[in-house]
């Protein structure tokens, strides 16, 4: 079958992985609802992050999302919230999501990992990258979430996010824009982390990402109905 104009835009499905799912611990059981979940994961300690941060920051949303997004970690102000993306690379992806027409009330936001990892500076606390281990740790909660949500389409913000739902890392520039297919048939649509669009300093190329990041978010939410 020829591929529909969707499929050819997004370049769907490029490939379809496998993945190993995350083992429970040994007093671990799975949960019936995403209340349950986010309940057990305030006493997670399947890493050591959990040990300076000062709470499990768990996804947010409608528990029959049609989209998920993945971030990397929480950053220091949703650490301090508990809640997703409510900081700085949560404004500028607030305002995209509006700009491209998506209602973040409508959608569910997680992170690959819950606990929120950092290197004391001063009276700062600096963002430090969450390793393969604190990534796979983490991968217990997401599974689930996806097997209790079933969306349509995963989006993954970055290259934390895509190396946990794609079980292995990706280089997330090469990639951005495809669909990947994953074994058990979860669509997996690839882009970059807001944060990045932060950290550009050069404003024509600061508005050049901004531009690409939204035409990303529109393709998303033509996929969130496919
Ligand atoms: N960056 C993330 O990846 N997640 C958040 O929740 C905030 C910032």
């Amino acid at each position: 079958m020829a591929p529909t104009g969707l499929q050819r835009e997004a370049k769907m499905p490029a490939r379809r992985v496998s993945i190993a799912r995350a083992e429970p611990t040994a007093d671990e059981a799975k949960a019936g609802s995403i209340t349950e979940l986010r309940e057990a994961a305030k006493s997670c300690r399947r890493c050591p992050l959990w040990r300076d941060a000062t709470q499990t920051v768990f996804g947010e949303g409608p528990d029959d999302a049609q989209v998920v997004f993945v971030g990397e970690q929480p950053g220091d102000q949703e650490d301090l919230a508990g809640k997703p993306f409510v900081g700085p690379a949560g404004r500028v992806f607030d305002a995209i999501l509006d700009d491209a027409g998506v209602d973040r009330q409508k959608v569910y936001v997680t992170n690959a990992v819950k606990h929120f990892k950092f290197e004391p500076r001063g009276k700062r606390r600096i963002h430090s990258k969450p390793n393969a281990g604190e990534i796979q740790a983490c991968r217990w909660w997401i599974d689930q979430e996806f097997d209790l949500i079933k969306p349509n389409i995963a989006v993954a913000l970055g290259a934390t996010a895509a190396t946990s739902l794609l079980g292995k890392a990706v280089p997330v520039m090469k990639m951005r824009g495809q669909v990947i297919e994953r074994e058990d048939g979860l669509r997996v649509f690839v882009t970059i982390h807001p944060s990045l669009i932060l950290r550009i300093r050069e404003p024509a190329d600061k508005q050049a990402e901004r531009d690409r990041f939204l035409d990303d978010m529109r393709k998303v939410k033509r996929l969130m109905a496919a």
